[in-house]
């Protein structure tokens, strides 16, 4: 399957709303996770914020990475809003990140997957940013 539906901006709505966090709680969620304060960290597809967030208060920095401008927007509104200082919103091209190799720990991707075409090149790439490649 080559073609991917991208998530609509229009709907970003639909990706803040209360009751989601009554069936996906990122705080819940997060605590799942080994987090390690000095952790660098990407969230591929951050969309609009509701992980990246909450991963930023639990880690060093958080890369919101996503595809749509609009999205990315809707990031930089809370990060102004709530006065963020360790989130940076990144403009991806399809699979190309825009990072160093070896400059993270940890990636989340949440939601997202299915809108991807090409998975297996785009872990490929990400192997590369990660500086501990051992880990599960
Ligand atoms: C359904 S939204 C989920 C947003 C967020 N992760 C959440 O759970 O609220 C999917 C997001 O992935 C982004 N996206 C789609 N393909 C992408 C890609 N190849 N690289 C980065 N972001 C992508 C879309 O622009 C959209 O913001």
């Amino acid at each position: 399957m080559n073609e991917s539906h991208v998530f609509d901006p229009k709907h970003v709505a639909v990706l803040e709303s209360e009751d989601r966090k009554t069936w996906q709680n990122p705080e819940e969620i997060l605590e799942l996770i080994d987090l390690n304060p000095d952790y660098v960290a990407v969230d591929l597809g951050c969309g609009s914020g509701f992980f990246t967030v909450p991963l930023s208060r639990k880690v060093k920095k958080v890369y919101g990475i996503d595809v749509q401008k609009e999205m990315l927007a809707f990031l930089e509104q809370k990060i102004q809003r709530q006065k963020i200082g360790n989130i940076e919103p990144l403009l991806s091209v399809k699979d190309k990140i825009p990072l160093e190799n070896e400059s993270v720990d940890l990636l989340i991707t949440i939601n997202t997957l299915h809108e991807i075409p090409n998975k297996k090149r785009l872990s490929q790439r990400y192997e590369g940013y990660s500086d501990q490649r051992d880990r599960q």
